[in-house]
């Protein structure tokens, strides 16, 4: 049935083009959902150009996917303007979720989609005292 796979081949393309990623990164780009890691951290000013607290939820990603992110390019001075900050994302756990908000770039994680929330965040997760947890889905809120 050449047709049909004809159209499986345009939804696939379809999808890959909708995906927020640029090329490079490996992690389950077409389904525009990630698994990666999640710790926590103190936030300040973030490099969204945000003063954010402990008590907020908002949330750190990774450089690779921050950088990455459509239009992020077009401001390679200014992280403020990556229309990545303000984005919410929603992070699954087992059975616990937590939606966020993208407000800052989190220079130190080592994978492409880890995420640094806030202990108000990574408490919605995991316990504090856990540090790391690993396995993290997460997935654009649209
Ligand atoms: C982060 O901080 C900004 C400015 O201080 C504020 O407007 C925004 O609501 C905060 N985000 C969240 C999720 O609380």
């Amino acid at each position: 049935m050449p047709a049909f796979r004809a159209l499986l081949a345009l939804a696939f393309t379809s999808i890959v083009y909708a995906a927020p990623l640029g090329g490079g990164i490996s992690v389950s780009v077409r389904s525009n959902s990630y698994s990666a890691d999640g710790t926590f951290y103190a936030p300040g000013l973030g490099a969204c150009g945000k003063t954010n607290s402990s008590n907020q939820l908002i949330v750190a990603v990774g450089h690779a996917v921050f950088d990455s992110y459509p239009g992020a390019a077009l401001h390679p001075q200014n992280p403020n303007k990556n229309p990545i900050c303000g984005k919410k994302l929603k992070a699954t756990y087992g059975q616990k979720s937590v939606t966020v908000t993208v407000e800052d770039r989190c220079a130190g994680c080592p994978g492409a989609a880890d995420l640094d929330f806030t202990e108000a965040g990574f408490r919605k997760l995991a316990a504090l005292g856990v540090g790391r947890i690993h396995g993290v889905k997460w997935e654009w809120v649209i």
